[in-house]
């Protein structure tokens, strides 16, 4: 390797993958992305997240990451939140191309098409950093073998924090792989609730009054039709829950496949 990568001060952990940055894009005082080598060996979902570290301790400490890139990249990216004194993302927010971050080598989760059963539309709903497992869904192919319809939410505070789900939502539509998949079946809905935008509002204030479905063009949530996957804070969470739990869906799970899923998304 160059001169300028990182040396380990530390040994790698067992059951641990060391890997290189790729690259580092900053959106806000509070959001970034990145991109790492991805191992040879390493097998995940689309949706599924992993436990990320850096080789700064004897001891490293891990927090959950989404994967945002699809199953079938040859680089992993994620999407983070920056908090001053948070214990990972203090130094994460600092990380170089050709940096070191560990990666423990096991994925989970549930924002998986294996915990939904079959249906026509599918909803993606995320509030902030909470996009990440749908940045790796919706330019996965089998998205749009199992649904007709894939609808994309995004609810920030600020207009700039949208900005990495539209740059998303461009490159896929613009994919020379997925591109033409997603042809009239791919929709994106952006709102924000502290700075003015096109559409403003939460997602559950928008859901409530009708609003999403009248701009989308759809109907209220159907259990015939309809799949939901929600990503966000736990309050968010809880509240998305609550809506489509009134309109008669069920929640799913790996074994037991059904109507929503839902996962909460990385904080700190
Ligand atoms: P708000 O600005 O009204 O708090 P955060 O960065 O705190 O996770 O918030 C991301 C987005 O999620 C914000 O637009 C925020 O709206 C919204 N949000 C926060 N809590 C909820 C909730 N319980 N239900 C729906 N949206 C929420």
């Amino acid at each position: 390797g160059s001169s300028t990568e990182q040396k380990l001060e530390f040994p790698i952990p067992a059951g641990v993958y060391a890997e290189r940055v790729i690259s580092v894009k900053h959106y806000t005082d509070r959001l970034f992305s990145f991109r790492i080598t991805r191992p040879r060996s390493f097998r995940f979902r689309s949706g599924e997240f992993v436990m990320i570290g850096l080789s700064n301790a004897e001891k490293p400490i891990f927090r959950a990451y989404s994967i945002a890139s699809p199953a079938w990249d040859e680089e992993l990216e994620f999407f983070s939140i920056k908090v001053p004194d948070g214990p990972l993302t203090q130094h994460l927010q600092k990380i170089q191309p050709g940096d070191i971050v560990l990666m423990r080598q096991k994925a989970t989760g549930t924002l998986v098409h294996d915990a939904l059963l079959p249906g026509k539309r599918l909803y993606m709903i995320s509030t902030g950093t909470g996009i990440a497992p749908f940045a790796s869904l919706v330019r996965d192919p089998e998205t749009y073998e199992k649904f007709e319809e894939v609808i994309l939410t995004h609810t920030c505070r600020e207009v700039a924090e949208l900005k990495y789900g539209e740059e998303l939502i461009e490159a896929t539509r613009n994919d020379p792989l997925i591109g033409e998949l997603t042809e009239g079946r791919l929709k994106y809905f952006a709102s924000t609730t502290r700075e003015p935008s096109q559409h403003m509002g939460r997602i559950t204030t928008l859901i409530e009054n009708g609003y999403l479905f009248k701009v989308l063009g759809t109907e209220p949530f159907n259990r015939e039709v309809d799949r939901v996957m929600i990503c966000g804070s736990m309050a968010m969470i809880k509240d998305v829950k609550a809506l489509v739990e009134k309109a008669g869906l069920k929640e799913g799970s790996n074994s037991e496949p059904a109507d929503f899923v839902v996962e909460r998304a990385f904080v700190g």
